[in-house]
């Protein structure tokens, strides 16, 4: 019989220390007006010292298993996406996850595609299991994006936050219980519309000719094509399903700016009610934005089973992915 990926279980973790947008008016030449009139940011949390992005990852991904009634010993791989890890390069988030969960000897990896990370995610765990190849994945979208934040740089320190949301991926013989279909993307020419010359624990790793060791972003170009991009992809891939917007549940894009996503919303003829919006109280999560939206719409008791979700996302490289999904939890 044909395998089908389930999204079976959905979770997320959010450091306890929330910062308001008036905490930045202190060092800033910024307010808390502009920040939520530009952005629709009002809140976000960071994580403290101590913790890094594995911690953030694990504390999500343990309520995910739990949910989807599977222990660590069932999982087959686990990936996760981030463009904070906790080392530059290696090991791997993914590794250190698995090994503060209890799993071993089973295959762990991270990727890199900023704030398209859920929907790669999506994708590789769709492919893997509509082949055989494992049957139970966990997948982490974890950021301790305040660690490659230039806390001097207005353009871009107060639109960030930390966070992680994990997904249990599942296979199934019922269709109808199934991610449907996902569809990424990319294009490298875009690739100094953000970048992060060096990754988390930087300062040890600098090289002279490094102006910054943190992230920098072309904001008014990246939205101008974040928005382009969103609205044609989402087209896309309710034709190729032969759906319209009405049949969507719910619609989560990558929440980095309110103003994008009304923009993308108005475009696509969706409601107010099937819009998720969190960018207010969590900023910009990248790889973790679309899993901590979808974990609040089911913690709030909106999201059921077999509801249809429709995600999007757009990102640093840049990157780019939507999804089409019933949910399974
Ligand atoms: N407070 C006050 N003024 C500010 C701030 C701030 N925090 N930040 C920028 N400004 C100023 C600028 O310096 C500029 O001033 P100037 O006119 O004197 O030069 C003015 O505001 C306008 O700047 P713009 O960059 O044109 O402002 P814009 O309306 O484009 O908003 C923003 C900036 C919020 C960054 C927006 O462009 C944006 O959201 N971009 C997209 C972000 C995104 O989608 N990223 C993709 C995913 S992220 C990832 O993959 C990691």
């Amino acid at each position: 019989m044909k395998k089908y990926a389930c999204l079976k279980s959905i979770a997320s973790y959010i450091p306890t220390r929330c910062v308001k947008n008036s905490e930045f008016e202190k060092s800033l030449d910024t307010s808390d007006e502009w920040i939520r009139k530009r952005t629709g940011i009002q809140t976000r949390y960071f994580a403290s010292k101590e913790q890094n992005t594995s911690d953030l990852g694990v504390e999500a991904a343990k309520v995910a298993l739990e949910r989807s009634g599977f222990q660590a010993s069932d999982i087959d791989l686990v990936i996760v996406a981030t463009l904070s890890p906790d080392y530059l390069n290696m090991p791997s988030t993914a590794c250190l996850i698995s090994a503060k969960l209890g799993i071993r000897n089973k295959p762990a990896f991270d990727i890199s595609t900023a704030c398209s990370g859920f929907i790669y995610l999506l994708s590789l765990a769709k492919a893997f299991i509509e082949s055989d190849a494992y049957k139970n994945i966990l997948i982490i979208g974890a950021e301790k994006v305040s660690s490659v934040l230039d806390f001097t740089d207005r353009g871009t320190c107060v639109l960030f936050g930390d966070g992680a949301g994990a997904a249990v991926i599942t296979s199934t013989t019922d269709k109808n219980n199934s991610i449907l279909d996902v569809h990424i993307s990319a294009d490298g020419s875009y690739h100094d519309f953000l970048f992060t010359p060096r990754a988390t624990r930087q300062s040890e790793f600098m090289q002279e000719n490094c102006i910054s060791q943190y992230l920098q972003m072309k904001g008014n170009e990246t939205f101008k094509l974040g928005v382009k991009t969103l609205i044609s992809d989402v087209e896309e891939i309710l034709q190729r399903n032969n759906i319209s917007s009405t049949q969507v549940d719910f619609f989560i894009p990558h929440q980095a700016n309110l103003r994008i996503i009304s923009a993308v919303g108005e475009q696509l003829n969706f409601t107010s009610e099937q819009v998720v919006i969190t960018v207010q109280k969590y900023g910009n999560t990248s790889a973790a934005s679309i899993p901590m939206a979808m974990n609040d719409i089911y913690e709030s008791g909106k999201l059921k089973n077999g509801d249809l979700i429709l995600l999007d996302a757009f990102g640093g490289g840049v990157t780019w992915g939507s999804a089409l999904l019933h949910f399974g939890g």
